[in-house]
């Protein structure tokens, strides 16, 4: 299902790829010693106090030539990177969708609503400056959305999520059969917010004997989604357009394992305890719940690296990010209706092809937000 690229389109990936990579490795750690250097000591010189919160850092850094730098060329490097994708799909819509409603259309295993409300909080924002989002169709049936988020995610995560951009749901596949161990043998797997499936995949591989359904709002990336699974030979997964909010379309207790990954900081804090008590009545006793993000800004991250992660929330249009950072998610979980002795905690770094991605496979450097290694916060009911 993979849009073709030419030679130039790529060189321009790559291109892209490794100016990530620069900006992330070899620039943004002058920001750091600017702060320590220039920043906090004035703040301290000229207020008598330091900084206060995280917004007031920000603030701070957003006044240094060196952060400003720094941002704008992440930024104008997001844009292009979005530029390239789209150059890519659109000049072959017609194929794509084509090929995509071939291996689609009358497939039972694709369950669109075009009555779906979609939530505000996805249908008025163009995600990290994804011209029209997840949703958008262009023509009836578009898929070239979802296929420029797909060719272009290797671009701006200087290819740390693999081959094909599912390092993390390898990880997650890996550290559930490590820490619940081959006793743990889930029937039924719920990914919410899967989009097109990249992470939902390597679940459905790990466990063959599984039905695995993602759901999200999006009918383009569900579209592209399963016409991809067909075309990589992975048969046990559904996709269903639903609002992870509302999960009334399944029964209590139906699920072994309910999964997000990357998906809470692109919902809304009105949202969110919604699909966390919506997660917990889906779940089977002795089942888990799994979300797996990027740190949450507590006491033990100090105020500098909280400023440089909430960069997504101001200059790459995810209005989410600062505030679902910032909530405490054990006492979220508790408020769905686990107790405490069942919230899990751990950590997934992402598996990266040696083969193809040699330097970022070895790459170790922090970049406070497009690191591949998160945190996995969950939960597991008692039997
Ligand atoms: C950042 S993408 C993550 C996709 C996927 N989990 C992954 O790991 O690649 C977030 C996805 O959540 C979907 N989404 C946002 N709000 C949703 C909601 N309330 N219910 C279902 N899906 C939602 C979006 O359409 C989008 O596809």
């Amino acid at each position: 299902m993979y849009p073709n690229v030419s030679h130039d389109e790529s060189a321009r990936f790559n291109f892209l790829a490794q100016m990530n990579r620069h900006l992330s490795t070899q620039v943004m750690p002058f920001i750091g010693k600017a702060y320590e250097a220039r920043i906090e000591p004035e703040r301290i010189k000229t207020e008598g106090k330091p900084f206060a919160s995280r917004h007031e850092v920000r603030k701070a850094l957003a006044k240094d030539p060196i952060w400003q730098w720094w941002s704008a060329l992440r930024r104008a490097t997001m844009e292009s990177r979005q530029q390239a994708g789209r150059w890519v799909v659109l000049r072959q819509a017609d194929e794509l969708n084509t090929k995509a409603a071939d291996l689609t259309n009358s497939d039972p295993r694709l369950l669109l609503d075009s009555k779906l409300p979609l939530p505000r909080g996805v249908e008025a924002i163009d995600h990290h400056c994804m011209p029209g989002s997840y949703h958008t169709e262009l023509v009836e049936g578009d898929i070239t959305g979802p296929a420029n988020y797909d060719i272009g995610l290797f671009a701006t995560t200087g290819g740390m999520l693999g081959l094909y951009n599912d390092g993390g749901g390898k990880a997650v596949a890996e550290w559930v059969r490590k820490n619940l161990g081959e006793d743990f043998k889930p029937k039924r797997i719920l990914d919410i917010g899967c989009g097109l499936g990249h992470n939902v995949l390597p679940l459905a591989e790990a466990f063959p004997e599984a039905e695995v359904i993602g759901i999200d709002v999006g009918a383009p990336m569900l579209r592209y989604g399963l016409a991809r699974a067909k075309s990589m030979g992975i048969e046990n997964v559904k996709f269903i357009q639903g609002d992870a909010a509302d999960l009334s379309s399944f029964d209590d207790e139906s699920f072994d394992w309910v999964q997000s990954t990357m998906f809470l900081h692109e919902t809304s804090y009105k949202t969110m305890p919604h699909i966390f008590s919506e997660s917990f009545r889906v779940l089977k006793n002795d089942g888990i719940v799994l979300h797996v993000e990027q740190p949450q800004y507590d006491s033990s991250m100090s105020l500098f690296e909280q400023a440089m992660r909430d960069w997504d929330a101001f200059y790459n249009n995810e209005p989410f990010w600062t505030k679902m950072h910032e909530v405490d998610l054990d006492d979220w979980m508790i408020r769905a209706g686990f107790k405490q002795d069942e919230l899990i905690h751990g950590g997934v770094a992402a598996i990266v092809d040696k083969d193809v991605f040699p330097d970022a496979a070895d790459d170790d450097s922090e970049d406070f937000g497009r690191k591949a290694a998160w945190h996995v916060v969950g939960a597991r009911k008692s039997a």
